[in-house]
């Protein structure tokens, strides 16, 4: 083969490959384009199946709430009238016999007994229905604010179960809603009573603190601490990570590193965490 001969047949080799690798090219690039419009579908597909399942979580979330509030707005209600309108009256009773007591004194005679009697039930009926009434609607947040809810519940602890029950406020810890801190008010109470009930705590920390934007309520004990396979036993944890959910903040619960239990709820006042599944 002559040395043009050669050059002539390279050139046609050369030609021809160039045409495959175009055909090629524009194959992969048919290929490419098919693959990048079934894996936008694909995305685009899963996109809208997770926004129709956070649509149907957050009106789950909203009807959730709206259930709880109206029952707490009813305990409120019940709360108040008993403390308003039974005990109230209870009270006017006790200034009646005690007006009583003055205009009998100096021919009452034995009857005095029973006009004391008749005060004492009186007095304790109010203790009662003062009780109930705290019971139902703990917590006066307009007057006075979750920090000083919590701060008179910590006393009542200590004086009934002879405990320490500390409470500590860092940061500007204000929660505005009423409801929010109802929820973070009966989150506390469970994890005090469990404290004392389970762990055998002699120290109980109630803990606000608030740095940028994230508010955080801890209870802190120094009991016996949890087994692993009791976390799931009752309805108080499962009850806190709910009402933790219907705030949209985090709930976490675990032994401490050294010794005691630890719950801790976290609350971004600006970006509230979607709901949570309670699987306890
Ligand atoms: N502070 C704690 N110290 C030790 N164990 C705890 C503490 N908190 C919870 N536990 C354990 O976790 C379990 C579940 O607690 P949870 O509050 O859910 O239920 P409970 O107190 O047993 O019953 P309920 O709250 O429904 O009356 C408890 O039985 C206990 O074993
Ligand atoms: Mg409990």
């Amino acid at each position: 083969m002559t040395k043009l001969q050669r050059i002539f047949k390279n050139g046609i080799i050369n030609r021809y490959t160039e045409n495959e690798i175009k055909k090629y090219k524009e194959r992969m690039e048919e290929l490419n384009q098919i693959h990048t419009s079934k894996l936008q579908m694909e995305i685009h597909e899963r996109k809208r199946a997770e926004e129709i399942k956070t649509e149907a979580l957050n009106e789950t979330r909203i009807l959730q709430k709206e259930i709880m509030e109206i029952a707490e707005k009813e305990r409120q209600r019940i709360g108040q009238d008993l403390h308003d309108g039974i005990g109230q009256n209870l009270t006017a009773v006790t200034f009646l016999i005690e007006a009583l007591r003055e205009k009998m004194k100096d021919y009452a005679g034995y009857m005095i007994y029973d006009i004391d009697e008749i005060d004492n039930l009186v007095r304790k009926s109010i203790i009662q229905t003062r009780s109930i009434a705290k019971v139902l609607s703990p917590v006066e947040m307009n007057k006075s604010g979750l920090y000083s809810a919590l701060s008179e519940m910590a006393s009542t602890i200590e004086k009934v179960f002879n405990v320490s029950c500390e409470i500590s406020r860092r940061g500007n810890f204000f929660i505005d809603d009423n409801q929010a801190a109802i929820h973070l008010y009966y989150i506390t109470r469970e994890a005090v009573t469990n404290a004392i009930k389970h762990g055998r705590a002699g120290n109980i920390h109630i803990c606000l603190t608030s740095e940028n934007s994230i508010l955080k309520l801890m209870v802190l004990d120094d009991g016996t601490g949890c087994k692993e396979n009791e976390m799931g036993s009752g309805m108080g944890l499962r009850i806190m990570k709910y009402r933790a959910s219907m705030i949209g903040a985090e709930f976490f619960a675990k032994n401490r590193t050294k010794k005691g239990f630890e719950i801790k709820v976290v609350l971004n006042v600006e970006k509230p965490v979607p709901v949570i599944n309670v699987n306890y």
